[in-house]
């Protein structure tokens, strides 16, 4: 944008709408995208069934927090008939007077305020609202369209007056946009990935008379802006925090009924150390660490067979969990050590069906338990496995290991 600007000097900044996360529980990224388009001083932005999701008025609390100016013209209160959200603006963008409006389509379900809600046919809203834009002095007409690709297309044909669409709603990339009659047509894509920019050149009346668009992938080879940065990184870390949070508050919550659960290696070392010892010289005691070197510790399918109890009580739930259930470890075949009581007494069997939880598939298919298990085995200390390893381990990496119980 800033590079946009400093080439073209007039420069309008418009989102298109739909920027309410998919999951119900991402409200606050609903806030955060409010307020980051705020900072970017994003000039119009339109509105899709996505930003009803939590209802009508979550909607209308966050623009008036935010001040972000929404627009769409056919999304109407069934009670009052009027619109939303305003149903056009009119921006002077250097010398020009730009009018921006926004429609949604009326085939989409408007979720839990349906009832409450009702949406006008957009060419009808499209003809009277560029009328009135024109009226008021706009010479220039944006429309943030949700119709989707062709709806938005046979709209600009047949609405006359509308000089760039900006087409979304499920609308694939299109590199270069295209001429629908008189208007410049832009396809941007999904999921924020690339800038749109189409540019229209005027004439003396200050009216579009040809145009042309382009749309940029935001690559790495795309500066960042430290203020921008420094906004997402700031939002991250709080989000993190918080699921970190919550999933804490699960665990516990998990354990506190005093239903089985993991306990981690640490504690079953200070009373086996022999065999506490000898794990540590098998591949098994690092196998957190690999997915670290390799880069996958932070994904969901990677994590089950590396780690102790993924995701079940008191077993490994995120990354801080790393240093006490990380690594395949004791329980990973023993069983839970609550039930350590049971297994001393009547040992439950490790088997060979103990190993193809993990070993099978693409990730072992050729595990053979009378070769495996000896090299594993408590009385094999010739650390076989780890030295055999294809993944190199730091070994500063292994500080974050268990310590071990003997001493
Ligand atoms: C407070 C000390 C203590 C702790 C902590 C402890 N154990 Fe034990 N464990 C014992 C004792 C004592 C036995 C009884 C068998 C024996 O005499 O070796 C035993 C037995 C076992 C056995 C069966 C041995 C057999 O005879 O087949 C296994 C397996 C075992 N423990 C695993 C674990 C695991 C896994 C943990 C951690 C979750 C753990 N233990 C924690 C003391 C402990
Ligand atoms: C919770 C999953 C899991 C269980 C259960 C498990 N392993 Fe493993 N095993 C792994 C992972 C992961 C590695 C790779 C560790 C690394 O290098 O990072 C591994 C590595 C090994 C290796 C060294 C690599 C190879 O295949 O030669 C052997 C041998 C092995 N396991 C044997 C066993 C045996 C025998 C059992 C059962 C008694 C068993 N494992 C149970 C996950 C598991
Ligand atoms: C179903 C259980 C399972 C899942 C899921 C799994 N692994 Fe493994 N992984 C294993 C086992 C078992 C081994 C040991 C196999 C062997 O070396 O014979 C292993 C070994 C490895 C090794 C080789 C370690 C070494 O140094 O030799 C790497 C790297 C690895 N896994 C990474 C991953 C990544 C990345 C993912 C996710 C894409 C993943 N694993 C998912 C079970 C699993
Ligand atoms: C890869 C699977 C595996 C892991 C990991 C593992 N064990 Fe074992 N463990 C076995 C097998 C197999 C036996 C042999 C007895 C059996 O079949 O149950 C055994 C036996 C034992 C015994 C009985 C006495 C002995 O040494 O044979 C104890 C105690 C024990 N393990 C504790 C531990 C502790 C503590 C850890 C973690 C530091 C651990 N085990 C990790 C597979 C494992």
């Amino acid at each position: 944008m800033d590079s946009v600007k400093t080439s073209y000097g007039q420069v309008m900044l418009v989102d298109n709408g739909g920027f309410f996360p998919e999951q119900d529980n991402q409200q606050d990224i609903a806030w955060f995208l409010m307020d980051a388009m705020k900072v970017l001083g994003t000039d119009a932005v339109g509105v899709s069934e996505r930003e009803l999701r939590w209802g009508v008025s979550y909607l209308r609390f966050q623009v008036k927090r935010t001040q972000l100016p929404l627009v769409c013209a056919n999304l109407l209160d069934a009670a009052t008939r009027r619109t939303v959200v305003q149903p056009f603006l009119i921006k002077k963008i250097g010398t020009v007077r730009v009018g921006a409006f926004g429609l949604i389509s009326d085939k989409v379900d408007l979720g839990p305020s349906r009832d409450s809600l009702r949406v006008e046919e957009p060419t009808a809203a499209a003809r009277r609202t560029v009328a009135e834009m024109r009226k008021k002095g706009a010479t220039v007409v944006v429309l943030l369209s949700q119709l989707g690709k062709v709806e938005s297309e046979d709209l600009a044909a047949a609405v006359p007056g509308i000089d760039a669409v900006v087409c979304g709603h499920n609308v694939p990339l299109i590199q270069k946009g295209r001429m629908i009659k008189n208007t410049v047509a832009s396809y941007g894509g999904e999921q924020g990935q690339y800038l749109s920019r189409t540019v229209l050149t005027l004439n003396s009346q200050r009216r579009a008379v040809t145009g042309e668009n382009e749309s940029f992938i935001l690559g790495p080879e795309v500066g960042e802006r430290a203020e921008i940065l420094k906004l997402v990184k700031d939002f991250e870390d709080a989000y993190n925090e918080k699921l970190r949070k919550e999933e804490r508050e699960h665990a516990a919550a998990t354990t506190a009924e005093g239903a089985d659960h993991y306990l981690g290696a640490e504690l079953c070392a200070r009373c086996h150390s022999a065999e506490a010892q000898q794990w540590k010289t098998t591949s098994h005691s690092v196998a957190w660490q690999t997915l670290v070197t390799v880069k996958k510790d932070a994904t969901p399918d990677c994590i089950p067979c590396h780690v102790v109890g993924y995701k079940q009580a008191g077993g490994f739930q995120n990354g801080a969990d790393a240093a006490r259930l990380g690594g395949v470890q004791c329980e990973n075949c023993h069983g839970m050590g609550t039930q350590h009581e049971a297994f001393a007494t009547a040992p439950r069997a490790v088997t060979a069906q103990t190993c193809v939880g993990c070993h099978h598939g693409e990730n072992d298919s050729e595990f053979n338990w009378e070769h495996d298990l000896p090299l594993v085995a408590h009385d094999n200390t010739s650390g076989t496995t780890l030295s055999k390893k294809k993944v190199h381990i730091d070994p500063n990496m292994m500080k974050m290991g268990m310590k071990s119980g003997s001493n």
